[in-house]
C-alpha cells in the first residue's frame, strides 16, 4: 500500500565509497576555517555551483583541490564520522571505505595521520551507528608504479587496519597491469584486492584487473557490457561489480539514469551492487542511489532486495556475519 508510515531504507553494505568524496561543502568550509586554509570559493553555494562535471577528470580536479582542508588526524576523524552518521540514516550496516593516501602525502600530510584519524572514527562506528567497517587503501593510477610501491611500504606499519588495496583516479591511459607488482605484494601481505576498471576505460582494463592483478571485485565495470566474453567470465566467476549509478550520470559515463545498463547486467547474471562513490559531489548517498535506480529504471521490490543482498554477498565479511544479513 502507498499509505502509512514511510518504510526504513533496506539494510545494505556500501562497497564503493571514497571517504574524500564525502566532504560536504559545510564541513569543507568549517575545516578551512579551523586550519586557516583559503578556499577559492566565497560561499558554500558558490562551491556547490562548481559541481557540474564534463567527465571524470573535471571532477577529480575539484576533488583533489578541496582536500587541501584535510590536514590533521581530527580532520580525517570528523570526515569519516560525518559519513557514518549519514550512512546509518541510509540503511548502511557495513561500509568498506576507500581512501587515497597519495592525495594527502603529496601535500605533506603523513600517511599515519590519515590512517589514525580514519581509524579513530571507524573504531566507534559499530557502537555509535551500528555499522561495521573496513578500510581499502587506493593507489592513484595516474601516479607512477614506484609511487604506489612507496605508498604500500609506508603503510606497512598500519596493514592491520587495512583490508584491501584498490586503484582509482584517471583511468584512461593507466591500465591495471601498470600496478602488477604492488598488487602482488598486497596479496602476499594477506590483503584483498579491488580496482576501478571499465568506468571510462575499455573492457580490456577489466580483463587486466582480473587476470593480471587478480582482483576480488571490480569497481564500476559498467563498460564490461561492451564485451560478451567478458560478461560471460564475470558471470561464471560471480565477480562482484560495485556500480555507482548517480556517479555515472554526473561524470557522463552514461547519458541518463534511464539508460543505465544495471537491469541488463542483472539479466546477464552478474553480481552487481549499488553504491555512492563520491556522494557529496554526485547528489546522493547509498539509499539515494537505490531510490534513483528504482524510479528511473522501474525496479521492483524484489530487484531492490536482490541488490541489497548482493552487497552483503560481495562484502569482505566473515561468513558468520554475512549469514546474518542473507
Ligand atoms: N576517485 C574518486 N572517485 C573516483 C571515480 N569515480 N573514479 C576514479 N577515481 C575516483
Ligand atoms: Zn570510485
Amino acid at each position: 500500500p502507498s499509505t502509512g508510515a514511510p518504510r526504513p531504507p533496506l539494510p545494505k553494505a556500501e562497497l564503493h565509497l571514497h571517504i574524500e568524496g564525502t566532504l560536504e561543502p559545510e564541513l569543507a568550509f568549517a575545516l578551512a576555517e579551523r586550519n586557516g586554509v583559503k578556499l577559492p570559493y566565497a560561499t558554500q553555494d558558490e562551491l556547490r555551483r562548481a559541481y557540474s562535471f564534463a567527465d571524470l577528470q573535471s571532477f577529480l580536479n575539484l576533488y583533489y583541490a578541496l582536500m587541501a582542508v584535510l590536514r590533521t588526524e581530527d580532520d580525517f576523524a570528523d570526515l569519516a564520522d560525518a559519513y557514518l552518521a549519514r550512512a546509518e540514516a541510509q540503511g548502511v550496516r557495513h561500509a568498506e571505505i576507500f581512501f587515497d593516501p597519495q592525495a594527502h602525502t603529496a601535500r605533506g600530510v603523513p600517511i599515519g595521520t590519515v590512517i589514525r584519524g580514519l581509524a579513530r572514527a571507524l573504531d566507534g562506528a559499530q557502537e555509535t551507528y551500528g555499522i561495521s567497517t573496513r578500510l581499502i587503501m587506493c593507489f592513484l593510477r595516474d601516479e607512477s608504479a614506484d609511487s604506489a610501491l612507496e605508498t604500500f611500504e609506508a603503510a606497512r606499519p598500519y596493514l592491520d587496519r587495512i583490508t584491501a588495496v584498490g586503484l582509482d583516479s584517471a583511468e584512461v591511459g593507466h591500465p591495471p597491469s601498470k600496478f602488477k607488482e604492488v598488487y602482488a605484494l598486497a596479496r602476499e601481505a594477506g590483503l584483498k584486492c579491488v580496482a576501478h576498471a571499465g568506468e571510462e576505460g575499455p573492457p580490456a582494463y577489466v580483463w587486466e584487473a582480473l587476470d593480471v592483478l587478480g582482483v576480488d571485485r571490480i569497481d564500476h565495470g559498467v563498460r564490461s557490457m561492451e564485451d560478451e566474453r567478458l560478461v560471460a567470465r564475470l558471470a561464471a566467476d560471480q565477480v562482484p561489480l560495485t556500480l555507482c549509478p548517480l556517479s555515472n550520470v554526473r561524470l557522463r559515463v552514461i547519458d541518463d539514469l534511464a539508460a543505465h545498463p544495471l537491469p541488463a547486467m542483472l539479466d546477464a547474471g552478474l553480481l552487481v551492487t549499488v553504491n555512492s562513490d563520491d556522494p557529496a559531489y554526485f547528489g546522493g548517498y547509498a539509499d539515494d542511489n537505490f531510490t534513483a535506480v528504482r524510479d528511473a529504471l522501474g525496479l521492483g521490490e524484489e530487484t531492490l532486495r536482490t541488490l541489497a543482498r548482493n552487497s552483503f554477498r560481495a562484502a569482505f565479511l566473515d561468513e558468520a556475519t554475512r549469514a546474518k544479513y542473507l
